[in-house]
């Protein structure tokens, strides 16, 4: 069997043309979607996928101001600026981009994020909401494979999925939600023995361990469905996933490539939360037109 390769970008394409009309709806009702992203210090990654949501936004419509921040910039002066953002009837979706450095508590920059503008999906209370299975923002990474498994045709209902990696932003929200789904979840992380054992028992694999080549053919079961969701620089400035593609690709019946696969969506996604609480307001008459 050779897969089928999940093609994110074409897909991406398609949800942003949705996005411009929805955001071209929105400026024609008097309410210009808006996004502020914060980001604290100059690691190299951050500012290529902050970079990608800023031209992402524009492309559609969305208003977007880039926040920068030094590196020694006090936990209070991004606190503040989070608290005058959450009363700024321009802004729409606030994001602070992860990681933040040592001296900055994350969950204080995310508890301070009003949590109707909280697109990212990561403060406490819509955290709760997901766990409740009515989530108001769901997180942009796992809200994008959801979308990329539903343009498949893919149904997780009564499926055994396994996702590799734990963490707060992917793993365990994209658990929630599959679960929701119905599907029958299992969590794997750094800790569990034998991951081998775990995976091969999976119609859908989600991977996201941020490990290159974590997941080899034998792990694999014939005909499984295997997203990628590593994003991983190597040496010679080549991205790859967490996932062998060119071993896995001969087994799966459906697979992610990196890149090219997830992150578009993610990137996608957020305009889709900030669009979705920009027609929130509009709906309560909380626009800035009605305001001024
Ligand atoms: N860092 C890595 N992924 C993400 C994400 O989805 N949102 C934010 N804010 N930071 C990140």
């Amino acid at each position: 069997m050779v897969a089928k390769i999940i093609d994110g970008k074409a897909l991406a394409r398609v949800v942003r043309g949705e996005c411009k009309i929805r955001a071209d709806k929105l400026i024609a009702a008097g309410c210009h979607p808006g996004l502020a992203v914060l980001v604290v210090g100059s690691d190299p990654a951050s500012r290529v996928y902050v970079n990608n949501k800023v031209r992402a936004c524009t492309e559609v419509g969305v208003e977007s101001t880039l926040l920068e921040f030094p590196a020694d910039v006090s936990e209070e002066e991004v606190l503040m600026k989070i608290k005058a953002l959450n009363t700024d009837p321009a802004v729409h979706g606030i994001l602070v981009q992860l990681p933040l450095p040592e001296h900055i508590s994350v969950r204080k920059v995310l508890e301070t994020i009003s949590h109707e503008k909280d697109v990212d999906g990561f403060h406490l209370y819509n955290v709760g909401s997901l766990v409740l299975g009515n989530s108001v923002f769901p997180p942009c990474t796992p809200y994008g494979v959801q979308k990329l498994l539903e343009s498949e045709g893919i149904d997780v209902r009564g499926q055994n999925v396994v996702v590799v990696g734990a963490s707060n932003i992917v793993g365990k929200p994209m658990a929630l939600m599959l679960m929701q789904q119905e599907a029958t979840v299992a969590i794997c992380h750094a800790r569990t023995r034998d991951l081998a054992q775990f995976t091969i028992l999976a119609d859908i694999l989600v991977v996201a361990a941020g490990k290159p080549g974590l997941i080899v053919p034998q792990m694999v079961k014939a005909g499984a469905v295997v997203i990628d969701v590593g994003i991983n620089r190597m040496p010679d400035g080549s991205i790859v996933g967490d996932v062998d593609f060119e071993g896995v690709k001969k087994k799966a019946s459906y697979i992610t490539p990196v890149p090219g696969g997830v992150g578009p969506m993610t990137v996608t996604m957020l305009i889709v939360n900030t669009l979705e609480s920009a027609e929130r307001v509009l709906e309560a008459g909380r626009h800035i037109s009605s305001i001024n």
